[in-house]
This record gives C-alpha cells, sequence and structure tokens, in this order.
C-alpha cells in the first residue's frame, strides 16, 4: 500500500461547500432512517442511523461490518462495509440471485492511509446502497477533511476527480475519482445482474456466515482450480471482473462471456477474443502472459505506448494498474503451462 496525503480537491464549488460546515453531532430522530429507509437518504451521514460513533467508525447496535473474501481493487483505497437488515430478516439464499429482505442497508467507505502510514486514517467518501419496495437505491457521500462528518451529494452528481499526492516524492500524484450517481449503475444495475457484488456464494464474508444471516444457511464454493496461482487469479477476478464478465447478457456482446471461477478456464484458455470491438487475440496461452489479451488488457492497456487494441480493464472505477493483478495473472498463466485445459 503506497503511503497517501490528501493533498488538493478540484474547485468544484460543490466539493468546498462539502468541505466546511461540519454539523454539530444531530441527535438522533426515532424512528432512525435505517430502520425505514423508504424516503431519501438523510443529509448528513450521522443521521443514517449506521454508526454509533461517527468520527470513531463504530457501527450501531445490529449493523454488521464484513468484508468480501475478495476485494475489487479500486486506486489502493482501503474499504469498510457495513450491512443492516430489518430486525428477524435474513437474506434468502435458495433463489438464483440472493434476496436480500426490502429495508436492507449497505455502506462501503473509502480512505488512505495518512502521511504517517496509518491506515484508514484520511476517509474519503461513503457509498449507500439500499433497498426499497421500488427496488435499489444509491447515495454517496463525501466526508470533511477533519473526517468527523460527510455530508450527501446531490442527485445526479457528476464524477468528481481528487487529486491524492503520495508520500513517497518519487511517486507519481494520482486521482480517486468519485462516481456520478449513473456509475453506481455501470456496476450494481447492469442488466442480467445483482445489485450486490461483494456477497454472493464465490464471495462468502465469513462474518456474515457466522451471523446466520443467509436462509437457508450457505458455505462457500468450493473453487475448481488447478493450481494455487490458478485460485488466486479465480478469487481476484470474482471480485475484479466477475460484476460484468458473468456468462449472462447484459453489459454488452463482448463481455457477456464469464470469467467466474467454473467458466474461467474453458472460456479464456487458448480461445480467440471475440474481436468486434476488442483486439484479435488469445485470452490465455499457457506459458505466455505477455502474449495473452487477459494480461494486456489488464497490465498493458494502460500504457501510454500501448500498441495493442484491447481496451484497458477493468473499464470503470480504477485509473491506474493494480501491481497485485500484475503479479497474480502473470503467476497464473505461468502455472498452467503444459497442464490439460479442463479441469
Ligand atoms: C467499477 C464498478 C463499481 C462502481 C462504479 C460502483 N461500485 Fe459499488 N461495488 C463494486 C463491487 C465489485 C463491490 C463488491 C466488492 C467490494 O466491495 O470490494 C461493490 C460494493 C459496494 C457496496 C457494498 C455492498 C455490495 O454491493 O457488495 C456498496 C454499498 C456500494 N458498492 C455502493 C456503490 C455506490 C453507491 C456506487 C456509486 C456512487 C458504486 N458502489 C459504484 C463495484 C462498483
Ligand atoms: C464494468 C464492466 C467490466 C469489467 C468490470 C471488466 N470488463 Fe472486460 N470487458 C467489458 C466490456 C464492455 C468489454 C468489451 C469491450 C469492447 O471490446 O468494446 C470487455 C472486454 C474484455 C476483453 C476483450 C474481449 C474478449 O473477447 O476477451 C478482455 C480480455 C477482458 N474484458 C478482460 C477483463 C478482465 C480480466 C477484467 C477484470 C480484471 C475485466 N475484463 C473487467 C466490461 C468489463
Amino acid at each position: 500500500m503506497r503511503r497517501l496525503a490528501l493533498l488538493t480537491v478540484t474547485a468544484l464549488a460543490l466539493l468546498a461547500a462539502c468541505d466546511d460546515g461540519a454539523p454539530q453531532p444531530t441527535p438522533q430522530i426515532r424512528p432512525l432512517w435505517i430502520e425505514d429507509p423508504t424516503g431519501p437518504a438523510p443529509e448528513w451521514l450521522s443521521q443514517t442511523g449506521l454508526y454509533a460513533d461517527l468520527s470513531a467508525g463504530t457501527p450501531a447496535a445490529g449493523v454488521l461490518p464484513f468484508t468480501p473474501q475478495y476485494k475489487l481493487w479500486s486506486g489502493g483505497a482501503d474499504k469498510g462495509r457495513l450491512l443492516y437488515l430489518p430486525p428477524g430478516t435474513k437474506v434468502r439464499t435458495d433463489t438464483a440471485f440472493w434476496q436480500f429482505p426490502v429495508g436492507t442497508v449497505l455502506s462501503k467507505d473509502f480512505s488512505y492511509p495518512d502521511v504517517e502510514g496509518r491506515d484508514g486514517a484520511v476517509v474519503i467518501e461513503t457509498r449507500l446502497e439500499w433497498l426499497t419496495p421500488q427496488g435499489w437505491r444509491y447515495a454517496q457521500y463525501h466526508w470533511n477533511a477533519q473526517g468527523t462528518e460527510a455530508r450527501k451529494y446531490p442527485d445526479r452528481w457528476g464524477d468528481v476527480p481528487l487529486e491524492l499526492l503520495p508520500t513517497d516524492p518519487q511517486a507519481d500524484p494520482f486521482v480517486h475519482t468519485l462516481p456520478s450517481e449513473l456509475g453506481c449503475d455501470g456496476c450494481h444495475g447492469a442488466p442480467g445482474n445483482k445489485a450486490v457484488l461483494g456477497i454472493d456464494p464465490y464471495n462468502l464474508p465469513p462474518e456474515l456466515v457466522a451471523a446466520g444471516i443467509f436462509d437457508p444457511p450457505v458455505a462457500p464454493i468450493e473453487l475448481p482450480a488447478r493450481t494455487p496461482e490458478e485460485a488466486a487469479a479465480m478469487g481476484y477476478i470474482v471480485a475484479n471482473c466477475g460484476h460484468c464478465h458473468h456468462g449472462r447478457k447484459g453489459v454488452g456482446e463482448n463481455a457477456s462471456y464469464s470469467l467466474l471461477p467454473h467458466g474461467l478456464v474453458a472460456n479464456t484458455v487458448n480461445q480467440d477474443t471475440d474481436s468486434s470491438a476488442s483486439g484479435d487475440g488469445v485470452r490465455v496461452i499457457p506459458g505466455d502472459p505477455e502474449g495473452s489479451a487477459i494480461y494486456q488488457a489488464v497490465v498493458k492497456a494502460r500504457d501510454a505506448d500501448y500498441a495493442g487494441q484491447l481496451k484497458p480493464m477493468p473499464p470503470l472505477g480504477i485509473d491506474r494498474v493494480d501491481p497485485e493483478a500484475e503479479r497474480i495473472l502473470r503467476a497464473w498463466i505461468e502455472s498452467i503451462e503444459g497442464l490439460e485445459d479442463n479441469p
């Protein structure tokens, strides 16, 4: 993890407005918003009822912190996630997509280490996802510089780049982009997919299993991997690619093939890309990472001197290459040289 300090915020008046005027702690009004989240999300994050102490990050009673087994990489940010289920309800697991009860509220915050390297010290934004009788709703909160309160963006906000400066003077500054509301749908509301992305049979947060929230109870699916490196690649791809490459129609012809664990080998090893929009190539050539389209799309396609036609993957949500992706994909492709294609 690179050490970062928050340097500047782009000159949007909107953000300036978020940075000052942190309110005095608001007395909680009952019922708390999370107890009846049918209206719009409240103006301030402290008013949602998700936290007992917002600046300390302490969740309220009944709110469960969780960490997916496999995580989406977002430019190196640390993330904290919370789940609230209405009292007495459970997540139904006997349906194709697991069914969350109406009134479910989920949150995810994004933070970076401070100049002294303390993880999670500089909190930037918190995202909310909740289920109403009319469907899933989204909101996003931007934190003040003191990390004591966060304010909701107005509806239909735009993408907002924040420039972050690494404390390592040799490293380039980079940008953490607050996505537009439409950006939530790009991943969470995509046709042919479910809205909750970090909780499913391939990606089961252990704390939630222990909390007994699933009905019927579930255990994680075992990965059909031939090598430990292949297992690592399957996990990485579940969290970073599976919300688009899930094998059902939805995101677009070229992305509709499955990269989920049970399709990964069959759909990639010695398989040509679908070249109508991306470049020609073979998705995975065992023993040859550089020659494999998957590796090129994830690791090379963001380079200024990349000469191929493949689009950078994932196409949304990051501006630079994940060093772990480089390592994991290379190790996988090298580890399967000479193996049978079908596990
Ligand atoms: C680039 C794709 C992408 C975009 C854009 C995106 N998300 Fe997510 N989000 C994910 C993935 C994948 C997960 C699960 C993995 C994880 O949390 O590491 C997730 C997790 C979450 C969670 C935790 C619950 C869950 O679904 O697992 C919340 C809450 C959330 N996102 C809210 C939002 C909101 C609100 C927006 C828009 C402001 C948004 N996200 C934009 C991909 C995205
Ligand atoms: C937000 C949705 C999304 C995510 C996440 C995503 N992709 Fe894609 N991917 C697409 C789309 C759309 C295309 C088709 C692009 C085009 O050619 O126009 C595509 C195309 C590709 C292609 C080239 C086309 C082919 O036939 O193989 C590869 C390789 C690929 N993705 C790999 C990945 C990998 C690996 C990841 C995860 C690290 C990933 N993608 C994450 C949407 C996504």
